[in-house]
């Protein structure tokens, strides 16, 4: 028991690690296939953007989030009681990372809901995989008092891992019962490898309202399981997956009926503006995130997330766009290859 408790946290060091040191996949990302249209003489002033979203009757300012990273060490305690604080100053929600351990291991409780200790009014999101029973889902929600609750599909890390899941039929049967059984929203979400329209297909048809697409060209998830152990025997997976602006392309269909949060890959507000043009109803970061709050402080990752955004509502401006809704009416051209995408899979 206490052998599997060590080897879980030392699995949760291991990510953030890894993740770390990860560099940026390509020169060229997606987001850099998607040109906005610049706008001379906006009908807009700065102070006039509003970027205020919603997930559900969840409302924030800043359709911004801190996705899903970590907790189950005390290293990873420190990084989510870094995050409370940024979240708290900003008001942006964040999500922990998977509660599987804290479920079955009470005892790794406090390394989530010090979140909670210190963001007792913001919105936090627990986070589970798909596997979980609706008994464990509501755990996780009661341990940091979460407004939403994410369950995170990584079937690709999963088969990745030597120790990771071999079985997914049940996730279908049990997404539905979580959903039906949990008293906050549901936010199904990839963890880097982005999503089709057919998996979007099967959470609609569940029932799930909430989606985080969240795409290749961040962190990569491939890359890091291959990383922590020696036979990097599936290291040929590197490019797996859909990019962010590729699902965000195949969620096109969806984006009347579902609500669609964009992540995978964010690393600067121009990238966080493409998103929402093309349909996500905000923006989830956490290696970008991640990276600058373990080489800075608290105080000066407040000040990243509020440029960040003063950023945003700039590029905002330049398209003349004074809301989200607006910003989705902007013109965009897109560079051949992501054209091409949407061809072969008859996307308007
Ligand atoms: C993650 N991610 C993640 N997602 C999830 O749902 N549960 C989890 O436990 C974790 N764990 C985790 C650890 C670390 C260190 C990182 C960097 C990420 C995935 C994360 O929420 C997101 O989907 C991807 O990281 C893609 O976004 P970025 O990193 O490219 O912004």
């Amino acid at each position: 028991m206490r052998e599997e408790v060590n080897l879980r946290s030392q699995r949760k060091n291991e990510h953030v690690q890894h993740a770390l040191n990860q560099k940026p996949q390509n020169v060229i990302s997606d987001f850099d296939k998607v040109h906005f249209v610049h706008h001379s003489m906006p009908a807009v002033n700065l102070d006039e953007v509003d970027l205020s979203t919603a997930i559900g009757d969840m409302k924030f300012d800043v359709p911004l989030y801190i996705n899903a990273m970590t907790g189950g060490s005390s290293w990873t305690k420190s990084i989510n009681e870094k995050f409370g604080k940024v979240a708290e100053a900003t008001g942006i929600p964040m999500a922990v990372g998977s509660m599987h351990a804290a479920v079955r291991h009470p005892e790794l409780s406090g390394s989530y809901s010090i979140v909670r200790e210190v963001n007792p009014e913001g919105l936090v999101f627990a986070n589970v995989g798909a596997d979980v029973s609706l008994e464990g889902a509501k755990k996780a929600v009661d341990m940091i008092r979460a407004d939403g609750l994410q369950i995170h599909l990584n079937v690709a890390q999963e088969l990745i891992m030597p120790e990771g899941d071999r079985d997914f039929k049940s996730w279908q049967s049990n997404i539905k019962s979580v959903l039906n059984g949990v008293d906050v929203p549901v936010i199904v979400k990839e963890v880097g490898f982005g999503m089709s329209r057919e998996t979007l297909q099967l959470l609609k048809a569940a029932g799930v309202k909430y989606v985080d697409v969240s795409g290749r060209g961040g962190t990569n998830f491939a890359e890091i399981e291959n990383a922590r152990r020696s036979a990097q025997d599936m290291d040929y997976l590197s490019d797996w997956g859909m990019s962010t602006v590729q699902s965000l392309m195949e969620s096109k269909g969806f984006q009347k009926d579902m609500t669609i949060l964009a992540s995978g890959g964010v690393k600067t507000p121009l990238d966080a503006m493409k998103s929402l043009a093309l349909g996500g109803s905000a923006v989830g970061m956490s290696h970008t995130l991640l990276k600058y709050v373990e080489d800075n402080e608290v105080e000066a990752t407040i000040e990243f997330v509020e440029q960040f955004f003063n950023q945003m509502k700039k590029i905002a401006v330049m398209v003349n766009a004074k809301t989200i809704e607006e910003l989705r009416t902007s013109p965009i051209v897109f560079s051949p290859d992501i054209v091409s995408w949407m061809e072969q899979r008859n996307i308007q």
